[in-house]
């Protein structure tokens, strides 16, 4: 795993996590995974990576997010970097769920926390995480499966999904927008309006872009090749451009911020047939277009 040295976390806060974390335990972890098996079954050869993404080593890993041993030490590291617990970082963003979602997709998924938390919250509904890594996806479905919870997991880009229109009626992101350039951010938001229903909800937990703003060097911790982009721009700003009303931000414990938004029930969009294609699918079956949905 070869990391750049020149990042406050390198510098300072690595040695003090890498001390808390048992790395036996992950090459163990890491070993038993046959990974081009598992990334095999999970992806879809159709996806093109995207420039920003493929070309970055986003948290100083080299090959980012392709690089399977990213997904293995994703959790453990995450669990220090989200203050002051993960877990009610991730929380803030379900408990401002509005209603009883049946139709989830969590955009840039990751290996899942929040997902298998949006199914806990939701056990009726149907969930579906997506992410650009086959590797992520790999350690989503492992996670998924030792919680004896069912998800569908897509490998896809939340730019352009190949899902129906509005076959979701909530869309979430966490943490995938600042790891993304302003263009791309905006892409995300538009593609997530075609894929809500009218009166669908968006909601994103990412960084606090205020406090980003206020605190220079938060943005210097990490390699974050994004972070600064992201930091100048504004979610809530973003949604509204997207078509989204009634668009909030929460802060979040100082470091985090939830922006949530309403598809409007007037939205001018072909989601009518959508509905009919999505509803003449089976119960799991989310997209009958683009790749087939990986089995589980
Ligand atoms: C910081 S991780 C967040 C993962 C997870 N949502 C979480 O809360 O822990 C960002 C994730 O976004 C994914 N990602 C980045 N750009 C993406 C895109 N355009 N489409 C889908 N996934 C993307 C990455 O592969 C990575 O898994």
């Amino acid at each position: 795993m070869a990391v750049r040295k020149d990042t406050i976390w390198e510098r300072f806060l690595s040695p003090i996590v890498r001390s808390l974390i048992d790395e036996e335990k992950l090459r163990q972890l890491y070993k038993s995974i046959d990974w081009q098996a598992e990334s095999d079954r999970l992806s879809n050869p159709q996806v093109i990576y995207p420039h920003y993404y493929s070309s970055q080593n986003f948290h100083g890993i080299e090959g980012g997010y392709l690089n399977p041993s990213a997904s293995v030490s994703y959790d453990p590291i995450t669990q220090y970097v989200l203050p002051p617990n993960e877990t009610w970082v991730r929380q803030g963003l379900i408990e401002r769920i509005g209603g009883t979602p049946r139709r989830i997709l969590d955009l840039g998924c990751g290996t899942g926390s929040t997902t298998l938390m949006l199914k806990q919250a939701f056990p009726q509904a149907q969930v579906m995480g997506l992410d650009l890594s086959p590797y992520m996806l790999v350690m989503a479905e492992h996670k998924a499966k030792a919680a004896w919870l069912t998800i569908q997991w897509r490998h896809g880009n939340a730019e352009e999904t190949g899902l129906p229109d509005a076959s979701f009626d909530l869309v979430t992101a966490s943490l995938l927008f600042h790891e993304t350039p302003s263009a791309v951010a905006k892409t995300i938001l538009r593609e997530s309006f075609r894929l809500l229903m009218p009166g669908g909800e968006l909601l994103i937990l990412d960084g606090n872009q205020k406090t980003l703003r206020q605190v220079d060097w938060l943005t210097e911790v990490f390699e974050e090749p994004y972070i600064k982009d992201y930091a100048s721009q504004s979610v809530e700003a973003g949604m509204g451009a997207a078509g989204f009303e009634a668009v909030q931000t929460h802060d979040h414990w100082w470091m985090h911020q939830v922006t949530q938004g309403i598809k409007p029930l007037r939205a001018n969009n072909p989601a009518a047939t959508a509905r009919q294609e999505f509803t003449s699918n089976t119960s799991q079956d989310f997209g009958s277009q683009g790749t087939p949905a990986p089995a589980f």
